[in-house]
């Protein structure tokens, strides 16, 4: 099958040395694009700026801003059988971009910032996306209902949602701990490695487009 996977940060200029950006290693989404290329899937990784090396057999369309992020994902979505947002993408840009570098002029400094473009939320509305859709809940209280939220609102198949309060697991962690989330039930995992968890996910993914 073919599956689009959007991954890592993306960055939010503020001047030409300075961006905004969200806490985000990229982890998750290349396990699962390394994972989804072991079982002989063909990968898209669409990954704002990380450290992380390219897994092996996935094809790879690196972005900076959410906005980049946006326009990639909206010109590739069409092809794909699956589509899985485990970017951490930005959801304030700031509105005006300084072309020199601010200098400290001030004891204080206001940015106005403007809402981003929602990926996810536009993949079924504008996109007009038909495949299976998942995306990625990191929530730092109440976890099940905000992500059962973000499935109704973004009119996702699955949301795969995480604690990102907990230190053991998440961010920075080669751990993590999800809760499923499924129109119809939730189901918990127990704490893995995110290698195996990727792993297994794409399995349970694999099975939303066996449904369709
Ligand atoms: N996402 C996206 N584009 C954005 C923002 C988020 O594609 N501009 C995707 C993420 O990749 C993830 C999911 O949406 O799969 C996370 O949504 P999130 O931003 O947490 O939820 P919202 O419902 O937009 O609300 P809030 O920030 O208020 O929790």
């Amino acid at each position: 099958m073919k599956i689009l996977i959007t991954a890592g940060p993306t960055q939010e200029p503020i001047d030409p040395v300075r961006y905004l950006t969200n806490r985000s290693s990229g982890k998750m989404g290349y396990a699962l694009a390394a994972s989804a290329a072991k079982r002989g899937h063909q990968v898209l990784l669409i990954s704002g700026p990380t450290s992380l090396d390219l897994p092996e057999g996935v094809d790879f369309l690196p972005v900076v801003s959410a906005a980049d992020m946006y326009q990639a994902v909206e010109s590739q979505i069409a092809k794909q059988d699956i589509a899985i947002f485990a970017a951490a993408v930005a959801d304030y840009t700031p509105a005006n971009v300084s072309e020199q570098k601010i200098k400290k002029d001030g004891d204080q400094l206001t940015l106005v910032l403007e809402k981003t473009k929602d990926i996810l939320g536009s993949a079924r509305s504008v996109m007009n996306f038909t495949g299976a859709l998942v995306g990625f809940a990191a929530e730092t209280e109440n976890l099940e209902e905000n992500a059962r939220g973000k499935l109704q609102r973004k009119a996702c198949d699955l949301v795969v949602g995480n604690d990102v309060s907990r230190t053991d697991i998440g961010f920075d962690s080669s751990e993590n701990e999800v809760l499923l989330v499924y129109p119809d039930r939730t189901e918990g995992l127990p704490k893995d490695n995110k290698d195996h968890l990727a792993y297994h996910l794409i399995e349970l993914i694999e099975d939303l487009v066996d449904q369709e």
